[in-house]
């Protein structure tokens, strides 16, 4: 799908994130609840980290799909961050996940000095896991009966991606680590703006 921009949250997108997260189809693939509205969405991010980068893919005007990535304060982790995404779901298969990744991975290696970027995902989770590996994230484990999900536990995989241009030094020149997203991304139509 062309005219896919991702840019900046801005507060003017509050309601379209809640809107996001306001099916359950969503909500089951993440670790929210049901009926989270604006008043959640609006301060997320920004209430458990002051340095967390908020996303937005707009089509039209409108927020479709969301991502946050959380970055960390420990000295020793500072390399580490974790993120979570939503699509809103009559946008889903049309490339507003891949175009909000590409962001994310570029943020990633290029500006937000990140060596591993880890989440975790339902382990039936086909779509994103296919997303997540395409840029190059691999899946390192997982845990059995993790999070309780729509009446029953259910598990999740562990995935984590390491900056490609630190393999060899991590000992990793013999894994296959994707050096970027898949090609066309930045040629199809997305641009990226700040609000
Ligand atoms: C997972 C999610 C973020 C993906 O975003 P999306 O916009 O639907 O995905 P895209 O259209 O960009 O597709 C990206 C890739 O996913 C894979 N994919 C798409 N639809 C798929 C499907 N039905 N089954 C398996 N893989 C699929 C493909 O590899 C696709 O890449 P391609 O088009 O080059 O083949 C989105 O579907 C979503 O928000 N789902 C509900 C919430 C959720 O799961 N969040 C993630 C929690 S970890």
């Amino acid at each position: 799908m062309s005219g896919i921009i991702v840019r900046r949250f801005a507060e003017r997108d509050t309601a379209d994130v809640a809107a996001i997260f306001a099916h359950e189809s969503v909500v089951e693939m993440t670790a929210q609840i049901p009926h989270r509205g604006p008043e959640f969405w609006g301060g997320f991010y920004r209430a458990r980290d002051p340095d967390a980068v908020e996303l937005v893919a707009e089509v039209d005007d409108r927020a479709v799909g969301h991502l946050g990535i959380l970055t960390n304060r420990a000295p020793r982790r500072k390399h580490v961050a974790s993120f979570g995404i939503g699509v809103h779901p009559d946008f889903q298969g049309r490339g507003v996940g891949k175009a909000l990744i590409a962001e994310l991975v570029n943020l990633a290696d290029n500006w937000l000095n990140l060596l591993r970027v880890e989440l975790s995902v339902a382990s039936d989770n086909a779509r994103a896991i296919a997303l997540y590996e395409k840029f190059g994230f691999v899946v390192e484990g997982e845990a059995r009966f993790d999070i309780f999900t729509a009446g029953s536990y259910a598990s999740s995989l562990q995935m984590a991606r390491l900056h490609p241009r630190h393999a060899s030094q991590l000992g990793l020149d013999h894994v296959a680590v994707p050096t970027s997203g898949p090609a066309g991304i930045s040629s199809s139509g997305m641009s990226s703006k700040d609000a």
